[in-house]
Order: C-alpha cells, then structure tokens, then sequence
C-alpha cells in the first residue's frame, strides 16, 4: 500500500541554547513535522518547555519558501486540559496526549478539536489500544511510544511492531483518515519495518539532531522508506 509517510524530528534532542536555529536547520534538512515533547515531571520523570516556548519557535516552523509545517505537540503532561489549551493558542497545528493522564479522554479530545487543533491519543509501550473502541473516530492522529516515554536515546521496543499492526486494522476498519505515528528509537536501520507494520509517520530526536548532517539523516530515511 503506498502511503505518504512524514518524518517529524523531535527537538528534544536540539540544542536547547539554539532552539530557533535548530528548527530552521532541521526544516531546511526537510522535516514535515516538527515534534515537540513536553514533559512536566509528573507524568513523566523529566521537565522539558511549555507553550511560551511553542509560540516563540512557531515563526521558525517555516520553509525558506514560506510554507509553515506543522508543530506536532505531544504533551506527557498530566493533567491535560489546561495545557492543550495553552499550547493551542501559542500555535500547536496537532496536540496529542496520553489518554491515562485525562480524566476525561473525550472531553480533552473535543477541547483540543475545537480550539481548531487535530487531535491524537497517545499509547505507552505497555498500555492497550481499547480506548479507541469508543474514540477513534474523533482522532486525527494515533501516536504509538516504542519506548518508555520521559526521554530521547532509547532503544526501540520491538512489541510495538505488533501494537502497529493492529492500530492500522484499527483505522482501516473506522474508514478515517487519521496518522499512525510511531516514537521513540526509530533509526535509518529500523524505520523500513515500522513502515511495513502500518505507520506512516516517524518521530526522530537522536538520530537526527545527534549528527551533524540533519538532511543526510533524513534522505537516507526517506530512501529507506521509498
Ligand atoms: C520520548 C519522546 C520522544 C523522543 C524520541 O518521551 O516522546 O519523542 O524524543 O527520541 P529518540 O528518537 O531519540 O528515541
Ligand atoms: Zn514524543
């Protein structure tokens, strides 16, 4: 099946003291996404940066030909409402959350939706896809952890290849148009296979911004992919 594929580098993995420089660097490398993971020492066992930082960086999400690329904001934040909400004003285009950090999954889903965001659902390695049962069809986005989330640099959990698999049954059955996006230890060496279970989107922090040529990186993933 051909698929649009979108690789999304994480700047978690930036330099943080030249965040602006480095999201111009990895958009011109050419990113389609860029995924910003907000942590908040709570939810997840790290504290990254907040919407004010999301607003600062949004007017460097931009090609030099002038089309912006989205700002994919994946909160591990707990609770969830008060946050989507602020990063939706400070110019977040997607916002997904973990569905066991909201009381509510619905409700967040809806609040996000209506601040005119897509919306995604977040599932850790470890955490079963049932929620989507009542919910998928409200998603624009289902975001797969193949690592424990909190931080970059980690090894790939190959069980997510499976949790892929059937989340991709799962989209083609709700007949929706929604991304499959995978995150956490995806390499050049690897993203071919979580391609073939079923994702169409990559997230990449180390792999990318741990090199010096961000558009090597992400040509050989698109060769990989191609
Ligand atoms: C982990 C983050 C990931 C992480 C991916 O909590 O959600 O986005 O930055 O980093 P790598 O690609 O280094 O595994
Ligand atoms: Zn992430």
């Amino acid at each position: 099946m051909s698929r649009t594929y979108r690789i999304a580098p994480s700047i978690l993995s930036a330099d943080f003291a030249r965040l602006g420089e480095e999201v111009r660097n990895v958009v011109a490398a050419g990113a389609d996404w860029i995924h910003f993971d907000v942590m908040d020492n709570h939810y997840v066992p790290n504290l990254t940066f907040g919407p004010m930082v999301c607003q600062a960086l949004k007017p460097h999400a931009v090609t030099p030909d002038g089309r912006p690329v989205p700002i994919d904001v994946h909160l591990m934040v707990q609770p969830v409402d008060a946050l989507a909400e602020a990063f939706a004003q400070a110019g977040a285009d997607l916002i997904s959350f973990h569905p066991d950090a909201s009381s509510h999954v619905h409700r967040s889903i809806q609040a996000i939706k209506a601040r005119g965001c897509q919306a995604g659902l977040t599932f850790n390695p470890a955490m079963p896809l049932d929620v989507l049962d009542w919910v998928i069809e409200d998603l624009d986005l289902i975001l797969l952890m193949s690592v424990n989330p909190g931080f970059g640099g980690q090894s790939f959990i190959d069980s997510t290849l499976r949790k892929v698999e059937a989340a991709r049954k799962r989209i083609e059955a709700s007949g929706k148009d929604i991304r499959l996006e995978v995150d956490g230890g995806i390499k050049t060496d690897n993203i071919r296979r979580v391609a073939d279970a079923g994702a169409d989107t990559f997230v990449a922090g180390s792999a990318i911004f741990g090199k010096s040529d961000y558009k090597a990186v992400i040509d050989a993933m698109r060769a990989a992919l191609a």
